[in-house]
């Protein structure tokens, strides 16, 4: 990330600050990996520290199933309109392991009456459906269809969304989600032969600090549980800040595909990293133009990564009985590919016009009992019957 800043600040950090009432504002320093990774500075009305009351804290997390079976799968949830009421009992972990997790939200009150803080991870939010209000301590993001918005650890903040469709699909990092390093120079600017550039990252554009006083919760996520914190003033008290550690928004859109005269690798499509993790975008483009090329994927055996892919829009040439807004999981052991016909069909295809997002772990992925009711028992056997007629497996 580059560096950003807000509002009004001093000229020289740590030092004095005043508020018209000659009282000092509050500087808070956020920072990772103890002083040694990105950092900001917030100036607060108020302190940060002082809190009204404590309630009780909330178990919440979800189950992972151990013993799943090593099977291609398929989670239909294209059907869902809803998930739960608001945005934190609506967030349905699907698949996990330790390094992250994968969910689906799509609340049915459009606006949050709490504020939330992920204390233990870096949290990336797909808007598949949607137009709002991502609205933080550093300010404003306006946010649409298409949207990642990239939110690190400690960011306090709330959600507010119109009326109409609601989709997000959430993926949950143990460590910092960054720009994909291969594509960084030494001082971290995003390379020529990046999909993406810093003027395609949006940056929090407007602040607004709330002086009134009340009773304000703020729900916090860490280790299993939700921790709630009532404090006396509100937590969008910031007047200004800078630094490097920011939430942000990239649309999906802007991301430009690389494209090749013969099929190009995952790869290219990436477009952030975590630890043991990368999230890739697979967008609009020009198929391979090799003349006797094939658009359409080979068999694939990925021996030490599960690759999940969220199907957004389009079609997609290469899978049948997938729906906008299904999930596959591939995991490492077994070999995925094209459908059967959809290899020959794809001959000669010019251009396509999917969306889509990968995330693919380098550990396994374990489905959690909220998954089940998703899984497509016909999904293993589907590259097995040319017809399409698939037959049904056991469901795990
Ligand atoms: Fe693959």
């Amino acid at each position: 990330m580059y560096y950003h800043r807000l509002g009004i600040i001093p000229p020289k950090r740590h030092t004095q600050f005043r508020q018209t009432d000659g009282s000092l504002y509050s500087e808070e320093l956020v920072t990772s990996e103890g002083f040694s990774g990105i950092y900001s500075s917030l100036y607060h009305i108020n302190p940060p520290t002082r809190i009204k009351s404590l309630k009780e804290p909330v178990k919440y997390g979800p189950s992972k199933i151990n013993d799943y079976a090593l099977r291609q799968t398929h989670l239909n949830t294209s059907k869902v309109t809803s998930t739960g009421d608001d945005y934190l009992s609506a967030r349905k972990v699907l698949l996990m392991n330790n390094d992250c997790s994968i969910s689906i939200c799509s609340p049915k009150q459009r606006r949050m009456d709490y504020f939330y803080k992920n204390a233990e991870g870096d949290e990336v939010l797909f808007v598949h459906d949607g137009k709002g209000k991502f609205i933080s301590q550093f300010g404003i993001l306006d946010v649409k269809q298409g949207d990642y918005i990239v939110i690190p650890r400690t960011v306090i903040y709330k959600l507010e969304f119109e009326e109409g469709p609601l989709r997000l699909l959430i993926i949950e990092s143990a460590s910092p989600v960054e720009t994909v390093k291969r594509y960084r120079n030494q001082l971290g600017q995003l390379l020529e032969h990046s999909p993406y550039c810093e003027r395609d990252i949006r940056a929090p554009q407007e602040l607004v600090p709330d002086t009134t006083k009340g009773d304000y919760l703020m729900k916090i996520k860490k280790q299993g549980y939700l921790h709630q914190y009532v404090y006396e003033h509100s937590p969008l008290d910031v007047v200004g800040w800078d630094g490097f550690l920011w939430p942000y928004a990239f649309s999906i859109h802007d991301f430009e595909p690389i494209t090749g005269r013969i099929h190009q690798p995952p790869p290219v499509h990436q477009t952030f990293q975590g630890h043991n993790f990368v999230i890739c975008s697979f967008v609009p483009r020009l198929f391979d133009y090799h003349p006797l090329s094939i658009p359409a994927p080979y068999n694939h055996s990925n021996i030490d990564s599960d690759e999940v892919l969220y199907y957004a829009e389009g079609n997609f040439m290469s899978r049948r009985g997938i729906e906008r807004g299904s999930f596959t999981l591939h995991p490492g052991g077994l070999p995925h590919g094209p459908h059967p016909g959809t290899v020959e069909k794809s001959i000669g295809a010019k251009e396509t016009h999917e969306l889509a997002v990968m995330i693919d772990t380098f550990r396994p992925l374990y489905p959690t009992t909220d998954a089940l009711e998703f899984v497509d028992s016909k999904y293993p056997m589907s590259w097995t019957d040319e017809k399409g007629g698939f037959k049904e497996v056991n469901t795990p």
